[in-house]
């Protein structure tokens, strides 16, 4: 049984990942929690609160947390990846929220879960950051109730955003590089190399609209995402980046990680936001410097089929 908070700016790829979490047996959602991002946040708090009605989820409450990062504004937000309104324009199409909005907020909810919970918890946040720091910062009494922190975010190898940087991570570097490096909560990095690799095509989407009405409604949150990830991959399929990582939060050991030092460069200017992983062999850092920090599981590989198949189950409804 995952014990699970999720946190989230939904977002077509984090509207998927958030169905798989409330979909799966044995899956104890917490609380889902709302940040800004891919659009502002009224709009990913509706978002998130209509996918669960959705999914018959109004048992499970949603708070809004962080309009803005840390420090700097957020220049821009990926609509052009998720439509104006985060869901390819067709948020409307699903059904209203059955629940309130949690007065409290966001870091006052995680931190009342946290504290209340009897059994650890895994935080998957899918979007930038800002929640979580200032969950660890102002609550560092629930840290020894957190299992793991399990992000989608960070680009080794290049990013999508920018050269260097991924949206999540890039939105609020600050925030990212105090939980990677500041904190000492464990964390697993899922980036962007891995979840392009997990990408499904429009033979696995059909099949998942005609599933059910579930799976049909996730289809049609689609078409924008879809026309962005056929010009990013090259060819017709779409990159679920945050079901990726839910599916490591709620069935650990999904994906392969490694263990490296990280740092993120909060300077102004062309690797704002970037992930830089120490890969260098233990002793040859333990020679030139103290070694960088603490270490972040970052995940490089999973069974591609496999996946697919885990996230299909769990979304064919
Ligand atoms: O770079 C991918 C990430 O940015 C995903 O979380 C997607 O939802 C966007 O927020
Ligand atoms: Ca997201």
């Amino acid at each position: 049984m995952a014990h699970l908070i999720i946190d989230t700016d939904p977002g077509v790829d984090d509207a998927f990942a958030l169905a798989l979490a409330a979909l799966t047996p044995g899956v104890d959602l917490l609380a889902v929690t709302t940040v800004f991002g891919n659009v502002p946040l009224e709009r990913t708090t509706l978002n998130a609160r209509r996918v669960l009605a959705l999914c018959g989820r109004g048992d499970v409450p949603v708070a809004a947390g962080a309009a803005q990062p840390l420090v700097f504004p957020h220049p821009h937000r990926a609509r052009y990846a998720h439509g104006s309104d985060g869901l390819s324009g067709r948020s409307a199409a699903l059904p209203e929220p059955t629940r309130d909005v949690e007065a409290s907020g966001a870091v006052a909810l995680m931190a009342a879960e946290l504290g209340r919970a009897t059994e650890p918890v895994t935080i998957a946040p899918i979007g930038p950051l800002t929640n979580i720091a200032l969950l660890l910062a102002a609550h560092p009494e629930v840290k020894p109730k957190i299992d793991r922190i399990v992000i989608m975010g960070g680009a080794i190898d290049g990013g999508n955003v920018s050269a260097s940087a991924e949206f999540n991570i890039w939105s609020d570097p600050e925030a990212a590089r105090r939980v990677l490096v500041e904190e000492d909560v464990p964390c697993v990095l899922v980036p962007m190399d891995l979840t392009y690799r997990c990408a499904v095509d429009t033979a696995w989407l059909d099949k998942l609209a005609a599933s059910g009405p579930i799976g049909s409604a996730l289809h049609a949150l689609t078409p924008d995402y879809l026309e962005h990830y056929t010009k990013a991959l090259g060819w017709p399929g779409l990159v679920i980046h945050d079901a990726v990582a839910v599916a490591e939060a709620i069935a650990p050991g999904t994906l392969t990680t490694e263990d490296y030092p990280l740092d993120v460069e909060c300077a102004m200017g062309p690797a704002r936001g970037a992930v830089i992983a120490d890969r260098r062999r233990p002793e040859l850092i333990a020679d030139t410097e103290d070694l960088a920090g603490r270490r972040v599981a970052v995940a490089v590989d999973t069974d591609l089929d496999a996946l697919r198949a885990f996230l299909f189950d769990g979304l064919s409804r």
